[in-house]
């Protein structure tokens, strides 16, 4: 396995949900974290109780992409490296198809498929250096199908992203890069909290971070290119 002290890993949306879940276990299993959120008060305020020499706090928004570059030029000025980045920030509109807009269908493109495109072109160069790179990026099962009449922009925006994904699988190969899509069903964060769905049943953060982090350390000869996690009993791939 994959030792990670000493390693950089870059985690966006690391404020909240899943994304602080993930920040905080690569954290415990000893990589150096570099944490992007929009707000940089709400992240600081969310890293209090762990923080230390190895937590750095970054603002990065989808919709502003000098942010991104900023956030990468700035991990690589202060740690001198970058060895994992963790596409976690979304946004779900869950309108049906007849209220779903443009400007709604825009929104999720900017921030689940244009903006890990971007962090992704601007970390290669980074990921490459030690031969042992790693991306994880937070999909979710609706890049996987499409559950009856829910959600249908996000699950286009989704599928986009696993396209994306696999793309940037291929691509990164040869350099040692080895890349994880996590596609989850519920998982209990804000994000489904209106859903009407009983939390108790849903996948826990924490769960889902235990297995991507144990996922990141696998050395480069066992590459797991997707994960397909749920909580419910439908049938998956
Ligand atoms: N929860 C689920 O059931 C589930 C299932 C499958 C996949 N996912 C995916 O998992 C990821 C995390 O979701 P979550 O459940 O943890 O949701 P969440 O609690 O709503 O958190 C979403 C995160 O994305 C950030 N974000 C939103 N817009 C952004 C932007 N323009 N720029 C930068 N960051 C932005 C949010 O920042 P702010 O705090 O500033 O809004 C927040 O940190 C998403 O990609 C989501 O699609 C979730």
């Amino acid at each position: 396995m994959i030792d990670p002290h000493g390693r950089v890993m870059m985690v966006s949306g690391a404020n909240r949900g899943i994304g602080a879940a993930l920040a905080r276990r690569f954290h415990a299993d000893g990589w150096a974290v570099s944490l992007g959120a929009r707000n940089l008060d709400q992240l600081r305020e969310s890293v209090q109780e762990w923080v230390d020499e190895n937590v750095s706090c970054h603002h990065y928004d989808a919709f502003e992409p000098a942010t991104g570059t900023e956030w990468v030029e700035s991990t690589v000025d202060s740690r001198g490296r970058v060895d994992g980045l963790t596409n976690n920030a979304g946004i779900g509109h869950m309108e049906d198809l007849s209220d779903l807009s443009e400007e709604l269908l825009d929104e999720m493109w900017a921030v689940n498929v244009k903006g890990p495109l971007r962090l992704i072109q601007e970390t290669l160069p980074q990921l490459a250096v030690s031969g042992e790179g790693r991306i994880v990026n937070v999909v979710s099962l609706s890049g996987k199908r499409v559950k009856g009449t829910f959600a249908p922009g996000y699950a286009m925006s989704k599928h986009a992203m696993l396209a994306l994904h696999h793309a940037v699988r291929h691509a990164s190969f040869e350099h040692g890069i080895r890349v994880t899509a996590i596609c989850p069903g519920y998982v209990e964060t804000d994000m489904t909290s209106s859903f009407g769905v009983d939390p108790e049943i849903m996948i826990k953060a924490a769960d889902l971070a235990e297995t991507v982090a144990t996922i990141v350390r696998l050395p480069n000869t066992a590459t797991v290119a997707e994960i397909l996690m749920t909580c419910e009993p439908e049938v998956l791939g």
